[in-house]
């Protein structure tokens, strides 16, 4: 080890930390649930950095795993934990690739590196007159390098698709540590297999994604935003059936959260207060954007909420509802939804499932499931909320008040086998999947092994052992274990 690491520092100095103090940050992912450990942290500084650390990695049989902001709820960005024999691997911190590299607005695309943060795209695409849509809770860390590795979703998903549909090029570093120059700026290339489309979703396993070409959208001239009280997923389903067929494009974002999620962020997010009178057992967050001359759009927009509500009032489908008069009030409603991972952080550990299932099956899972948790586990206090409008929840359990501390920690993860299989069976047997958006790092990695056929799992191995034979990508993550 200690010839490696002089290797390394002979390589690549002023990009290299190596003492465990400095090393820490690195090693532990944002929910506490994994801890790694790693030869060194290297931090390049340009995709041609990536290549030659690579190619090092490569030349001394030493595992990468590569990391962006480290917000992943999977624990992929994080090393396994050691075992003895095994050789640590290299943490390879993308952070340092931070360039918007160009917009080209008329073709409404642009060229960032991989360690950009979701936000300082987001504010790039603004500055040049467009919308980058890819937006989650988590997007002032994260970067689009890991947003692309992990297929994120996140709020906007029903409008403008999953991290994959936004994504036209990419350049990658593979492990043998040459540089790929895919960053194609076309929106039709039918040129044969689409390596751009196996990179993105393969979770740091196969290469290192160094930059990409995103998509942009036109800029909304006016949004509006109300959080509706409804009695059930039924009656928010069909609100959301309703808002499809009035408004179409218009809908831009369709979320649920239930009154306990309301209750963690009140609790825990000084300053925030239930939107309506009475507590309700759920709630939608629904967001429309309207292009077009802003003098009309905002009136237009605000016209199409009242109507919507209103005729949703009538069949009472929604109880009550607060709609956003001004900036403030449109933030201050999406702060609810934005902060529910981190006021559940703060109630003790989670136990997180991240289902997608087909949207009109949602009720009836819900009834089963939620009936089957708390005959089994009256220690969990279920914690329900995501994405409707793409049949994605975050379908989570916390301790029951009182029971989150430190102290309780180990009986309450102890149930997180048992409870995975009562609730990925249901989502099996209702035709859904175990993982909608976070990916399968290591919390689902053997997991899904249980519901991919034989010839599935087969082609996947086969994909990995074609790029990266020596397996140094990212082991222990995404694959099942054999
Ligand atoms: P990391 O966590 O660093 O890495 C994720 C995976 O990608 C790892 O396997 C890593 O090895 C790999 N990787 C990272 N960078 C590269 C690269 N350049 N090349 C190759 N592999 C790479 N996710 C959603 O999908 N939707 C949400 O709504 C959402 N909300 C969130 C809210 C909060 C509060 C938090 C903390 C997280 C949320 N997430 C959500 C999860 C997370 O933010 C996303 O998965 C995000 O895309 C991860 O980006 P990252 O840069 O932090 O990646
Ligand atoms: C979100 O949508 O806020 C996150 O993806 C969910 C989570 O924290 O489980
Ligand atoms: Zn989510």
């Amino acid at each position: 080890m200690p010839n490696l690491i002089e290797s390394l520092r002979a390589c690549f100095a002023g990009k290299l930390l190596t003492e465990a103090a400095e090393m820490a940050p690195f090693l532990t992912d944002w929910r506490k649930m994994w801890t790694g450990a790693a030869l060194a942290v290297v931090q390049p500084d340009t995709a041609r950095d990536v290549a030659q650390v690579l190619a090092w990695c490569h030349a001394n049989s030493v595992p990468v795993v590569p990391q962006g902001g480290s917000t992943g709820m999977s624990g992929g960005s994080v090393p396994e934990s050691s075992r003895a024999g095994v050789q640590l691997p290299i943490l390879l911190s993308l952070t340092r690739l931070n360039k918007v590299r160009s917009v080209d607005p008329q073709n409404n695309t642009m060229v960032v590196e991989a360690g950009v943060t979701l936000q300082a795209v987001q504010d790039a695409a603004r500055e040049a007159g467009r919308l980058f849509p890819l937006s989650l809770a988590a997007e002032g860390t994260c970067t689009i390098g890991g947003n692309l590795a992990s297929n994120a979703g996140g709020v906007q998903v029903l409008r403008y698709g999953n991290a994959r549909e936004l994504c036209l090029g990419l350049e990658v570093v593979t492990p043998g540590g040459e540089l790929w120059d895919g960053l194609r700026t076309l929106r039709k290339d039918n040129t044969g297999y689409d390596l751009r489309d196996l990179y993105i979703g393969s979770e740091g396993t196969l290469g290192v994604i160094t930059a990409a070409v995103l998509k942009l959208f036109p800029l909304p001239a006016a949004q509006a935003i109300c959080l509706a009280a409804v009695p059930s997923t039924r009656e928010a389903l069909s609100l959301l059936n309703l808002a499809q067929s009035r408004v179409g494009a218009a809908l831009t974002a369709f979320e649920v959260l239930t009154d306990t999620c309301m209750e963690l962020v009140i609790d825990h997010v000084p300053g925030t207060r239930r939107p309506v009178t009475e507590a309700s057992p759920w709630y939608v967050l629904l967001e429309l954007s309207i292009t077009g001359q802003p003098e009309q759009a905002e009136a237009q927009a605000a016209q199409m909420m009242e109507d919507l509500l209103g005729a949703a009032m009538e069949t009472g489908w929604v109880t009550d509802a607060a709609i956003s008069a001004n900036l403030a009030q449109f933030e201050a409603l999406w702060a609810i939804r934005e902060n529910i991972s981190e006021s559940q952080a703060a109630v003790g550990k989670t136990i997180k499932h991240d289902i997608a299932l087909p949207v009109s099956r949602i009720p009836d899972f819900l009834e089963s499931t939620d009936a089957a948790i708390a005959q089994a586990f009256p220690q969990v206090r279920q914690v329900v909320f995501g994405h409707l409008g793409d049949g994605n929840l975050h379908y989570n359990a916390s301790p029951q008040p009182g029971m989150g501390g430190a102290e309780h920690a180990a009986a309450f993860l102890a149930l997180e086998g048992p409870l995975n299989k009562l609730v990925h069976d249901a989502v099996h047997a209702f035709g859904g999947s175990i993982s909608a958006e976070h990916g399968l790092g290591v919390l689902r990695r053997d997991e899904s092994a249980r519901f991919k056929s034989p010839l599935e799992l087969k082609l996947m191995r086969n994909i990995k052992q074609a790029l990266d034979p020596k397996g140094l990508m990212n082991p222990g993550k995404l694959l099942p274990q054999d």
